[in-house]
């Protein structure tokens, strides 16, 4: 089983990254970094509260990450993707209380977190890099220590999605990516060519709804209302798109699937220059014996989808309905 500490920015995807976290049992979540990005952080520990509420996990240490990114501009939220709140549609302040009791700052316990699991630890990062790089600034020692990281982000050889060449997580702050991808050891990363192939189609959406709707579980019943939204966007982008992919749960099966993903190792590089291709995520592609002196990562290029995307609908289905009634 992987202990796991999280950084996320809690728009549909990671709280779908949460929920399946909080039920597969080959994932132990040890901690939850709750920062800027699909929504502001306000917005984000709100949002991590109320999965805690709905799942009843108040062990798991619920961590405030940055409230903006490194390059010092006003944050960018993508309520058009997520919704307004990052449930798509639904709007769960009526759910939890808003205001004073979610502006806490605890980032250090970053710090706790790592030193009890040490080299048993994966830290997965499937939001804006900034909370990460922090840690690599403030930490570099502990961070160290580490047994992996995994990220979602970046885009290799192919287009992005916040421009035509930089992916949202590493666009969102090109200096907190260029931090971690400089100073990572044994990192993983799974960019957006990957990522959007593990799409949940509105069929399986609807089967999950129908089991959820069956055994009148509350927390399988905010699935189908976030992904149809979610489908929204996408279809809005592409018409010819049968669901929508969840590109941060993909990040969170891959750390106990080794065996069934392909992995590359390039050099990579993060364009912080502003211009055309901030933002950009540059892998060193070439069929050369000599490649570009930039830091080697391991890079996602194939899983195994119908093995992950039936895990995922049994863990939404029969492991969250036998463990959250
Ligand atoms: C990434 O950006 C966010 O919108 C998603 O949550 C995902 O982490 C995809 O580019
Ligand atoms: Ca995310």
């Amino acid at each position: 089983m992987k202990k796991v500490l999280l950084f996320a920015d809690f728009g549909i995807d990671d709280i779908m990254a949460v929920i399946y976290a909080n039920f597969e049992d080959n994932v132990e979540l040890v901690g939850i970094v709750a920062e800027y990005g699909n929504v502001e952080k306000k917005i984000a520990i709100r949002n991590a509260r109320y999965l805690q509420q709905l799942t009843g996990r108040y062990d798991v240490p619920l961590i405030v990450g940055a409230e903006r990114p490194l390059i010092g501009g006003t944050p960018i939220y993508y309520p058009e993707i997520h919704g307004p709140e990052g449930f798509g549609a639904y709007i769960p302040s009526q759910a939890v209380e808003d205001g004073n009791e979610n502006i806490f700052e605890n980032f250090h316990q970053v710090y706790d977190v790592i030193e009890k699991y040490n080299k048993d630890l994966t830290i997965i990062c499937v939001g804006r890099l900034t909370s990460l790089a922090t840690s690599f600034i403030l930490y570099p020692e502990t961070v160290d220590k580490v047994k992996e990281i995994f990220i979602m982000g970046g885009a290799f050889n192919f287009p992005g999605n916040v421009t035509p060449v930089a992916e949202a997580n590493i666009y969102g702050d090109p200096y907190a990516a260029n931090i971690v991808f400089n100073y990572a050891k044994n990192m993983t990363i799974f960019p957006l060519n990957v990522t959007q192939r593990a799409v949940l189609t509105s069929e399986m959406v609807n089967y999950i709804d129908e089991v959820n709707r069956k055994a009148n579980n509350a927390l399988g019943l905010i699935i189908k209302p976030m992904m149809d939204y979610y489908w929204q966007f996408y279809k809005s982008q592409n018409p010819a798109i049968s669901g929508s992919p969840l590109h941060d749960v993909l990040t969170l099966w891959a750390v106990f699937n080794e065996s069934n993903i392909t992995y590359t190792y390039k050099p990579v590089r993060v364009v912080t220059s502003f211009g055309s291709a901030f933002g950009q995520t540059i892998g060193d592609f070439r069929s050369f014996v000599q490649l570009s002196e930039d830091s080697v990562h391991r890079i996602a290029i194939e899983f195994d989808y119908p093995l992950f995307i039936n895990r995922v609908i049994e863990v939404l289905t029969t492991e969250l309905i036998n463990n959250n009634n």
